[in-house]
């Protein structure tokens, strides 16, 4: 295997107007590492995406694939990239096996090696049973699944996707999901952006959080957990004055308000030594503070205490939470 990072991006950079869709992000992804873009709407995780697959082109940064400069040869470094965007590409009035056949065609498959391409990809997706039926009469898990077949078809060394289990049931995600992890498996190095939580800390290698264009943070799921700071975030709900709650939770110590309304406080907790009570046993300290809360003037409608997450990263990171 080759040492260079399969993909490579150096201070990537696109505008739209007054917009920085990216701002200048750096990462790497290396052969069998599943990489992931974790952000809210709009983050820039599209914009990102179809540049790396030579769609887009950047105002500024290198994406370097293998070492080689994608700009030195865009043409050569496409032909080994698999793309699965966001918005199925797929001709609805073709059957799946005819649209794959169209794409390894594309691909420069022919003969057997093409035959033999589809039938392998259609038994992944687990469409063999439908493969013959226009696109047209397929639910939208299929018409997913056959996506992420055709960016697959010629076997590349890189796949990016995009979102590629929204809105599906949950059968077809896992499918999808198992697929990804089997193309890794094999070496190929994977992009995936997503927006949920649950998908990044499940199927990712390593995790990039990415708003408005930046990456905030980076690393692998335990790193990440480790910025949290093992810290517990605790979000209440009700009616309250925001100047005097501020005054009754700066009583405590590692403490940090992260967002706060007259409707909903969001605050972190730190310091995990002090979470040992004298017995040296584990004290929340979300309980502890709660405890404090409550002995103010406030209506508390609900209240959660929330572990380390990403979630938990996020809301530190941006104080809002990657959930909404
Ligand atoms: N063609 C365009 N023209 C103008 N602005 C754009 C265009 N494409 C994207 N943007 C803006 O760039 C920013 C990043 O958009 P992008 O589609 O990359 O986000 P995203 O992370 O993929 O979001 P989503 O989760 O909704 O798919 C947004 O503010 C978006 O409005
Ligand atoms: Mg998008």
């Amino acid at each position: 295997m080759s040492q260079l990072p399969a993909i490579r991006v150096e201070r990537l950079a696109k505008r739209y107007d007054d917009i920085r869709a990216v701002d200048g992000i750096s990462f790497e992804v290396r052969q069998g590492e599943i990489y992931g873009l974790l952000g809210p709407n709009g983050a820039g995780k599209t914009t990102t995406l179809s540049m790396l697959a030579g769609l887009l082109r950047p105002d500024g940064g290198r994406i370097l694939y293998d070492g080689l400069d994608f700009a030195a040869d865009p043409k050569k470094i496409k032909a080994g990239i698999g793309v699965v965007p966001q918005e199925t590409a797929v001709y609805q009035d073709l059957s799946a096996l005819e649209n794959l056949r169209f794409w390894g065609g594309l691909y420069g498959l022919t003969g057997a090696r093409l035959s033999a391409a589809c039938t392998s990809m259609l038994d992944k997706v687990g469409l063999t049973p439908r493969a013959k039926d226009p696109v047209k009469t397929y639910s939208g898990g299929m018409k997913r699944r056959l996506n992420l077949a055709l960016g697959l078809i010629h076997d590349p060394k890189v796949i990016l996707l995009d979102e590629p289990t929204v809105g599906i049931d949950p059968q077809a995600r896992l499918n999808i999901l198992d697929v990804v992890r089997e193309v890794a498996a094999r070496g190929t190095a994977v992009l995936y952006t997503t927006h949920y939580l649950e998908e990044a800390e499940g199927l990712c290698n390593r995790i990039g959080i990415l708003d408005h264009g930046e990456l905030l943070a980076e690393g692998t799921l335990a790193e990440l957990e480790t910025m949290v700071g093992e810290g517990e975030v605790v979000t209440v709900t009700g009616r309250f004055d925001v100047d005097d709650i501020s005054m009754h939770i700066g009583r405590l110590e590692g403490i940090r308000v992260l967002s706060a309304d007259g409707q909903k406080l969001v605050i972190a907790t730190e310091a995990p030594e002090a979470l040992r009570g004298r017995e040296g046993q584990r004290r929340s300290r979300g309980l502890e503070l709660l405890e404090t809360v409550l002995g103010g003037d406030f209506q508390i409608d609900s209240v959660s205490i929330r572990p380390p997450s990403l979630n938990g990263l996020f809301l530190k990171l941006t104080g809002r939470e990657l959930r909404d």
